[in-house]
Order: C-alpha cells, then structure tokens, then sequence
C-alpha cells in the first residue's frame, strides 16, 4: 500500500510549538504577513531574522512526540511506500526517526545564500549577517517558501500523490495553497486526522477528530493490524 501523509503545524504543537492560527490569528505574536513574506523580509529583515532565530533556537528545547514517533514506525514497516510531506519547518519527524520526508515550505535548520543560490545547514542566528560559507556575501537568508513563494518539490508531491492508494492529512486547518489541494490530487482513498474539522474537511472521505498524540498511533496501529484502533 503506497501511502502519502501530509501534516501541518498540528502535530508539532503537543511538541511545544505553536500553530499559526490557533492563537487568535497570531503566530508567536506576529500576524504571519509581517513575518513570513518576501516584502516583509526587504521591509525590515532585521525583524523577519529575529524571528526565525527564536523559531530555530526553539527547536533545541522541543522534542518530538507520539505521531512523529508513529509515523516513523509506519516508516520503518512501509519503506519508500511512505512520503512523509510536510508543511512544516521544524525537523521533528527527521529527530523521530522518519527519513522519508519533505518539506515543501523548506526548513528553520538551513540558510540560503541569496547571492550564490547555496543552501548551508544552519543551528546559529542568522540575525547578525554572518557571511555564506561558500560566496563570503553576507546575504543568508532563512530556508523558509514565504507566502508569494513557489513550495519546494512540487513535482516530486504530485507524482506520489497521483500513485498512492492513501493519503492522509494530519494537524493542518486546510487553508494555505497547494497543500489544501492534495486532497484532491490524491489517486487513493482519504483521512484527515486533525483536532477539529479543517476547511476542507469535506473533501475528505473520512475525518477524525482529536489531538495528533491520540489519533495518529491509533490510525498506524490499524493500518499495522497492531492493536486497537479509533473511530473518534
Ligand atoms: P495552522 O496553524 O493553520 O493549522 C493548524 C491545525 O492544526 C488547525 O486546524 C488545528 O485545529 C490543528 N491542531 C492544533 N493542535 C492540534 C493537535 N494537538 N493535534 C491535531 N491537530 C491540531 O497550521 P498549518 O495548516 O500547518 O506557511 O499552516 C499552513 C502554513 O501556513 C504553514 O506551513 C505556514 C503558515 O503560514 C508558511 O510559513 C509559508
């Protein structure tokens, strides 16, 4: 069975951090425009810097959790018949031990340069316009697609999808393109488990509600035949 799963912010936050748009709209105090956009960036990228180096030194004091952890299990019975897609960019499915993942809205652990085009793995600020490692230019910014950008992979996304007997979608509200689409580029069957209906819940032929550390090592155990599932 080729499966392909696509999660969202969702299953990171029993990890510790936050959604985007769980908190009133704000995602660490920022409306996502101010931070996460090209114009924001050539605004102010001292701001847009600081950000993403709190984000980035956040993920050393955060650990994955109960569906990163499943997912790698799945991983690990499945083979090259799991993709892992995520819209995420910490690295907590790769620090489960999922290796098959990608991240079409790249990673908080890499620095561009936007002067060579290299992309360096990155664990320090960036805020202090350290120079590239291969170019010398001081003009590394976060490895991140802002809102305006074009996802990494995309090809890469649609093949799987187009040849997979189940996809499903896991911690994310639904609303940001193309990811809200895949539903409906999916050859298989659908499940969407989320804490509670997303915006294309609809479109799902099956939607379970409740928190990514309940419903994810149910779901893995019944595709597994390992143990009790769950309906809700
Ligand atoms: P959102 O913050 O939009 O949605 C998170 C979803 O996770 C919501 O539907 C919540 O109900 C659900 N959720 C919250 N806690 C959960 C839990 N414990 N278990 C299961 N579900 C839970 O985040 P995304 O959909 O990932 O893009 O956002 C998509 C993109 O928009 C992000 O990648 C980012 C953002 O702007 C960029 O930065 C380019």
């Amino acid at each position: 069975m080729r499966v392909v799963v696509l999660t969202g912010a969702g299953i990171s936050a029993e990890s510790g951090l936050s959604t985007f748009r769980d908190s009133g709209g704000l995602w660490e105090g920022h409306d996502p425009m101010q931070v996460a956009t090209p114009e924001a960036y050539d605004d102010d990228p001292g701001l847009v810097q600081r950000f993403y180096d709190e984000r980035r030194a956040a993920l050393a004091r955060v650990r994955p959790n109960a569906a990163h952890d499943a997912l790698a299990r799945l991983e690990a019975r499945l083979g090259e018949d799991l993709l892992v897609v995520t819209q995420n960019v910490d690295d907590l499915h790769e620090r489960a031990g999922s290796a098959r993942v990608h991240h079409i809205h790249g990673r908080l652990r890499s620095a561009w340069c936007t002067t060579c085009d290299e992309r360096h793995p990155w664990d320090g600020p960036l805020g202090d316009r350290p120079p590239c490692p291969w170019c010398g230019e001081a003009t590394l910014r976060p490895d991140i697609v802002w809102f305006g950008e074009i996802p990494y992979g995309m090809d890469l996304v649609e093949r799987a999808l187009g040849e997979c007997d189940l996809f499903v979608s896991i911690g994310t509200s639904g609303v940001v393109y193309p990811a809200a689409a895949f539903v409906h580029w999916a050859r298989g069957t659908t499940l969407e488990l989320n804490l509670e209906p997303s915006a294309g819940a609809s479109d799902f032929a099956e939607s379970r509600q409740g928190p990514a550390s309940r419903l994810v090592p149910a779901w893995v155990n019944e595709l597994l035949g390992e143990g009790p599932g769950t309906s809700t």
